[in-house]
C-alpha cells in the first residue's frame, strides 16, 4: 500500500519524505488555508520534494471552470494529479481533464455508487473519506471493501485512495482490504512505527550492552 500524506506543511512534507515512506502528498483547500501560503507556491514547492503525485484541489463548481483551473494547476509540475469533487460537474472534468493526460483524483467519496462513477470517468485516484463517515455513526472502512469488490469485479484500474484517516487502527484496516493507497495526517503516519514493547525492549537491550563494556565501532 502507498502512503501519501494529507498536509500542505512543507516542513512535515520534508521531514517524512527523508524516512523513505512518502509516495504522494494530498492537499485540499482546508490543508492550504492552514498552511497560510499561497497554493501555487507551496504547491509547487511540494511537487519538488516528492516525486510522486501531488493532489491539488479546484475550487471551481462548474465543470468548464474547473477544467480551466485543473489545467492550470496540472502545468505546475508533472506530478499533479488535479483533485475534483463528486458531482456531475466534478465527473465531467475528471474526464476532460484524464482525456488531457492528466492525473486525477476524485474526492468527497461517500458511497459506492459514487466511487463506481469516478471510476467510469476515468478517475486516476477515487478518495473515499473514511473518518467522515465514522464520524456520522456510519463505517468508512465497509465503504472501501465495496468499492475494492466493485472494482475488482470490472477490472476498473482506479486506485483506491483511503482518506480522512484519523488513526492507525483505519490504516491496518485499509491495508487489510487493499486499498491502494491510504492519504495520511503526518501523526498518524509517526505513530505506525510506535509500539511500547519496541520502547522496553530497546531500553532493555541497551542497558545490558552498556554493562558488556564493548563498542561495535572500535
Ligand atoms: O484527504 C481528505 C482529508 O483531508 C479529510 O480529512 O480529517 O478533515 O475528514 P478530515
Amino acid at each position: 500500500m502507498k502512503f501519501f500524506i494529507d498536509t500542505a506543511d512543507v516542513g512535515e512534507i520534508r521531514d517524512l519524505a527523508a524516512t523513505g515512506m512518502v509516495d504522494g502528498v494530498t492537499t485540499n483547500p482546508s490543508l492550504i488555508l492552514k498552511s497560510g501560503r499561497d497554493i501555487n507556491e507551496v504547491t509547487k514547492e511540494i511537487c519538488s520534494i516528492v516525486d510522486g503525485p501531488v493532489s491539488a484541489e479546484v475550487t471551481a463548481t462548474e465543470a468548464e471552470a474547473m477544467i480551466a483551473e485543473g489545467r492550470h494547476l496540472a502545468a505546475l509540475a508533472p506530478n499533479i494529479a488535479v483533485k475534483v469533487p463528486l458531482t456531475w460537474d466534478g465527473l465531467k472534468a475528471c474526464k476532460a481533464l484524464t482525456d488531457d493526460g492528466n492525473m486525477v483524483n476524485v474526492t468527497l467519496c461517500f458511497s459506492a455508487n459514487q466511487a463506481l462513477l469516478a471510476a467510469k470517468a476515468g478517475a486516476t485516484f477515487i478518495s473515499p473519506f473514511i473518518g467522515r463517515l465514522d464520524d456520522i455513526g456510519l463505517d468508512g472502512m465497509e465503504l472501501i471493501s465495496e468499492i475494492r469488490q466493485i472494482y475488482d469485479n470490472y477490472g476498473f484500474e482506479t486506485q483506491i485512495l483511503s482518506a480522512s484517516i484519523r488513526t492507525v487502527n483505519h490504516v491496518k484496516a485499509a491495508a487489510l482490504i487493499g486499498s491502494d493507497v491510504a492519504t495520511v495526517p503526518p501523526g498518524v503516519l509517526r505513530k505506525l512505527a510506535d509500539h511500547p514493547l519496541t520502547d522496553k525492549g530497546l531500553e532493555a537491550f541497551l542497558s545490558d550492552w552498556a554493562k558488556t563494556g564493548q563498542q561495535i565501532l572500535k
